[in-house]
């Protein structure tokens, strides 16, 4: 009876173990579809989507990053929205910044909001000054760079990729701003981190 018991409670709690650890790792992301993948660039056709973004007068991607993301993005997941719900966190985090790097313009600070909310997440609180964001189905171009994303190496990638979409006649969208997107924490280790640039883009297929 005894060992019933045990071996029913060490079941129960391998289970729960197993699930946690299992949804600890299902960080979720953009579904998106892969139209052109090239050597050193994509195109992909992100489904539409949902976000909550912070707007930040910077006066550079890092200190606008910080701003935006570790304390207002941070305290909107943590529980400071209207059902006082914690949010999972989910990948990437991306910062718009203006295209030239000279102007100190407005920057943008956007997480993903995970599935489960059916495009309705909780209204995060008024202090924070945080905007929910919907975007349609979309097409981006996107450069993948490891190391820290910051601001002496963003440019240089977001000028490889308008180079590489040059050669291939392909339309900037947006003129406004190009995309950093941050899928690691800072405290994360720097081999294996992963960012990419993302510019909106279109004319490329009947997709886009
Ligand atoms: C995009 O969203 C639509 C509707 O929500 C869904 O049916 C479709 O499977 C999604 N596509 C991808 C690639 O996730
Ligand atoms: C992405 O698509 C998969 C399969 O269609 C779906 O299960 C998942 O919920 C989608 N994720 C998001 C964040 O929409
Ligand atoms: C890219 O497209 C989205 C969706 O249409 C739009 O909201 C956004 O402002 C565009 N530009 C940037 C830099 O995100
Ligand atoms: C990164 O992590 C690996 C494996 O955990 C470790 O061997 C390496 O020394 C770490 N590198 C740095 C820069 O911390
Ligand atoms: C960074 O995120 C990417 C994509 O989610 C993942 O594959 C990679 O292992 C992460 N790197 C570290 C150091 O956690």
């Amino acid at each position: 009876m005894e060992t019933a018991v045990l071996h029913f409670l060490f079941c129960f709690f391998t289970i729960i173990c197993w699930c946690s650890g299992n949804m600890v790792q299902a960080i979720q992301s953009p579904n998106y579809t892969l139209i052109l993948s090239e050597s050193d660039f994509q195109i992909r056709l992100y489904n539409e989507s949902t976000w909550i973004s912070a707007r930040v007068s910077g006066t550079s991607f890092d200190q606008s990053y910080k701003l935006g993301f570790q304390s207002r993005l941070y305290q909107y997941i943590h529980g400071a929205n209207s059902d006082s719900s914690k949010i999972a966190f989910t990948a990437p985090a991306l910062t718009s910044v203006p295209w030239s790097s000279s102007s100190s313009g407005d920057y943008t600070v956007r997480m993903f909001i995970p599935s489960g909310f059916e495009g309705k997440p909780p209204v995060p609180n008024p202090e924070l000054k945080l905007r929910i964001e919907k975007w349609k189905s979309e097409c981006i171009a996107v450069r993948k760079f490891s190391g820290y994303a910051k601001d002496d190496n963003i440019n240089k990638e977001m000028e490889a990729l308008v180079t590489a979409l040059n050669k291939q006649s392909v339309t900037i969208q947006d003129t406004n701003s190009y995309i950093i997107a941050n899928y690691n924490a800072s405290s994360h280790n720097t081999t294996q981190r992963l960012n990419e640039v993302w510019i909106n883009v279109s004319g490329l297929t009947t997709h886009c």
